[in-house]
């Protein structure tokens, strides 16, 4: 089977997303003509340990303990210690081998050492790789919010390695569908009508399939990216589709592993399309075709089933989501739906809307 590449035409640094079977086992040959040569600094945790030893012949590695928690100040320090007591150099590479927490770690690492070095994204989940190692966002959580510390900084190189999903966990390649649907939802019909046939042979990781759900994501989040690097004309505000429900659901949960983000914004897509079809935008048909394919798939559609309690304040919800980096001058920006694939922001909706999309997606 042949690999496919999508080209990400940012602006100042164009780079290549390579995806396929065996991607990893043509690391060097797959590397950009400038960074032949420069000193590579893997950064890994200790579940893609593995795959870091295999191709970083003896150079800097640094295992980054799994989950949530590391994307902290204090692991950023520590990261940045080991890069510089190692004697990086502006012409080294940080190699990030995970999930969204190694790609958002390391990448934001990559910006700030010696004011900026090249970065390498090797995404080793379906969400990273069709979401978060795509289109530069970095950073680290505070005790103020997930996220709120970062930077925008492209990577040199992305490398979606199929044959890694083989030891995910199901929920993990569930949860990351929940993002592949994010796309056919908010700008691809086509795309949403090919899931509806092929989703169940993704979730399978049947080899052509879910290589056409990743190559079609990436092309879909490079498209955005280029038109709206920086998120200022509201373009890229439309990949947060189902993110301003998810992250109250996820602050709900505490962040503790309980909850996934592919869960979270799962049931949040459900949320925003029962919100769209509330405020007249949305046909009521599509809710009924969304959680059919949800059902038919196994993934989380209800929030009674992701363990926010029944007698939940839902006010307090509404609340919370003002604390959503995308908040601005105290209104929240949605992202809802016209049809499938078509989406837009809009942010007249009242905490009335909020709170009854949330009673009746319970
Ligand atoms: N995950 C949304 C974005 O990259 O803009």
């Amino acid at each position: 089977m042949l690999n496919d590449f999508v080209d990400v035409d940012v602006l100042d640094k164009p780079y290549k997303i390579h995806i396929g079977e065996g991607v990893l086992s043509d690391f060097n040959s797959l590397l950009p003509e400038n960074l032949k040569s420069a000193p590579l600094f893997f950064v890994c945790d200790e579940n893609t340990q593995v795959y870091a030893k295999n191709i970083s012949g003896g150079q800097p590695l640094y295992v980054v303990k799994a989950g949530e928690d590391s994307k902290s100040f204090s692991e950023l320090q520590n990261l940045v210690s080991w890069a510089l007591d190692n004697k990086i150099d502006r012409h080294s590479v940080l190699v990030a081998i995970g999930g969204g927490v190694i790609g958002d770690l390391a990448g934001f690492a990559a910006s700030i050492i010696l004011r900026g070095i090249s970065v390498i994204q090797i995404p080793t989940t379906l969400l990273a790789m069709v979401d978060s190692s795509v289109g530069g966002k970095t950073g680290i959580n505070s005790s103020h919010g997930k996220n709120l510390i970062g930077a925008f900084h492209q990577p040199s190189l992305v490398l979606c390695d199929l044959d890694v999903l083989k030891t995910l966990p199901e929920r993990e390649i569930k949860a990351g569908y929940a993002e592949v649907l994010k796309y056919g939802l908010l700008g691809n019909e086509i795309f949403y009508a090919w899931l509806q046939q092929n989703g169940q042979d993704v979730l399978d990781l049947k080899p052509e399939a879910v290589k056409h759900a990743v190559r079609v994501s990436c092309e879909m989040k490079a498209q955005i990216v280029k038109e709206d690097e920086r998120e200022t004309s509201g373009r890229r505000a439309l990949l947060n589709l189902g993110h301003t429900f998810g992250h109250v659901f996820e602050a709900e949960m505490g962040y503790d592993g309980r909850l996934l983000h592919g869960e979270a914004v799962s049931v949040g897509m459900v949320c925003a399309i029962d919100l769209s079809i509330r405020k007249g935008w949305l046909d009521e048909h599509v809710k009924d075709s969304v959680l059919a394919h949800m059902k038919q798939l196994g993934l989380k559609y209800k929030i009674a089933d992701i363990g926010i309690p029944k007698d939940t304040d839902f006010k307090k919800l509404y609340k919370r989501m003002f604390s959503d980096k995308k908040a601005k001058a105290g209104k929240i920006n949605f992202v809802v739906l016209k049809e499938i694939g078509e989406s837009f922001q809009s942010n007249e909706i009242s905490e009335d809307d909020i709170v009854a999309t949330l009673t009746s997606c319970y």
